[in-house]
């Protein structure tokens, strides 16, 4: 990839995130310079220090590799971002608390960074969008002029970026048959194939995949409750399922399904779908409901009032420190309604609140396993204590 014009080859705008982070890592690995602009502080602070803020597995021996090398810089500032050739856009696109997207700040965003923004240069929005978007960024930019924008979402799994970075095939659209071009050669240097298409066939596949993901464990969790409610091991009638049958391989194991994607990118498909996704809204019932039937379940057997619950696992999911809409929280905020004393634990994520795994199982009557973090193989957990653990992860002795 050839640049002469530019101090840097690309800057990324939410380059201190989930998913900017690792991927200015990755870059800067193959040999671009790059620049990361976020204002977050602390996470800045870390780099500084040659430390990961978040867990990325495989992330933070690059890191320390890409800053000796002087291939990876941060800046606070968006000023900087005049100086690249490529300008991705990583920052959090959230909705709001009617599950609506909150497109409007996103686009007031590019009014911010206008005057930084130069035709020679290709905009590359990584952040998932509501449909549309990339015209409407374009028709605030000025449409009469040939802004170069593309759309190249992400697919990564949290917490294994730098392995997926370089194995998944990139998806990329654009406004243009130059963006589309210009985007396709940055990401020839870390993607192993490039797959072009149209732009709203971009913007639905990210939304499709997600909204497939979180429909597939709607699916898993209400299998649970209907095993559970009938005496039977979910799990068991899920190994029987499975074993030797490859048409139902695919089926998932029951889980808290959240984090900040999954729910929020199938409300998103649902709003760009005039409020009419019944398998999305089916979904969100199952898997938002979850930790309100593991409640009234325990309400069968205890007075919650006089019951203390510990919740193992408070990250999203395993073997990651995210916190961000985990479901634990919810299940821990339903309990303490109903009375009950609650204790939160994680292996990853940090909280002076959280008490230790052994801390957890010593002082509660009932023990959750909301998210299976390998290291709960070794808990041991006393007979008398009962166990809610979806996962069959922990043993009683
Ligand atoms: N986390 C994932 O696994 C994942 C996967 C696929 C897509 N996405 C999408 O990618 C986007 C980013 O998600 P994330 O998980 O990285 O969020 P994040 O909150 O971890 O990161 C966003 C970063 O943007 C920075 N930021 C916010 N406003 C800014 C501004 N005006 N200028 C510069 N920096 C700014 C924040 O400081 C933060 O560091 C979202 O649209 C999300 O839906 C996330």
């Amino acid at each position: 990839m050839q640049n002469k014009k530019y101090k840097f080859d690309v800057a990324i705008v939410g380059g201190l995130g989930h998913v900017g982070l690792p991927l200015g890592i990755v870059f800067a690995d193959k040999g671009l310079n790059v620049c990361l602009c976020d204002p977050n502080q602390d996470h800045a602070d870390m780099i500084k220090k040659k430390k990961m803020p978040f867990i990325e597995y495989g992330a933070e021996k690059i890191l320390k590799k890409v800053l000796v090398e002087n291939k990876l810089h941060i800046s606070p500032d968006n000023k900087e971002i005049s100086n690249a050739k490529y300008v991705v856009i990583a920052i959090g696109t959230p909705v709001d608390e009617y599950l609506n997207p909150k497109t409007r700040s996103f686009l007031e965003f590019f009014d911010s960074i206008k005057s930084y923004l130069s035709l020679d240069q290709t905009i590359i929005i990584r952040s998932t969008v509501y449909p549309k978007t990339c015209e409407q960024i374009l028709s605030r930019l000025g449409k009469e002029k040939n802004w170069k924008i593309a759309y190249c979402p992400e697919r990564i799994v949290q917490g294994y970026s730098i392995e997926e970075l370089n194995k998944l095939p990139q998806i990329v659209a654009g406004l243009s048959k130059e963006a589309i071009e210009s985007a396709s050669e940055l990401f020839y240097t870390i993607s192993p194939k490039i797959i072009k298409t149209k732009m709203g066939e971009a913007e639905l596949v990210k939304l499709f995949s997600n909204a497939w993901r979180y429909i597939q464990f709607a699916v898993a969790n209400q299998f649970y409750m209907i095993s559970n409610n009938f005496g039977v091991d979910y799990d068991k009638v899920r190994y029987a399922m499975r074993e030797g049958y490859e048409r139902a391989h695919s089926v998932p194991g029951a889980g808290f399904a959240a984090g900040p994607c999954l729910l929020k990118d199938t409300m998103q498909l649902s709003a760009f779908n005039s409020n009419n996704f019944l398998l999305g809204h089916a979904a969100m019932m199952v898997n938002e409901g979850l930790p309100n039937y593991l409640v009234e379940e325990l309400k069968k057997k205890h007075d919650l009032t006089k019951t203390s619950v510990g919740i193992l696992g408070m990250a999203f999911k395993a073997e990651i420190d995210d916190i961000r809409d985990s479901l634990s929280y919810k299940l821990g905020k339903i309990l303490r309604f109903n009375g009950t004393k609650v204790y939160y634990s994680d292996e990853y994520a940090k909280n002076p609140d959280f008490v230790s795994k052994e801390e957890l199982v010593k002082k509660s009557d009932v023990i959750i396993v909301a998210v299976p973090h390998s290291v709960y193989k070794e808990i041991a957990v006393p007979k008398n204590k009962e166990v809610v653990d979806l996962w069959n992860i922990i043993k009683q002795e």
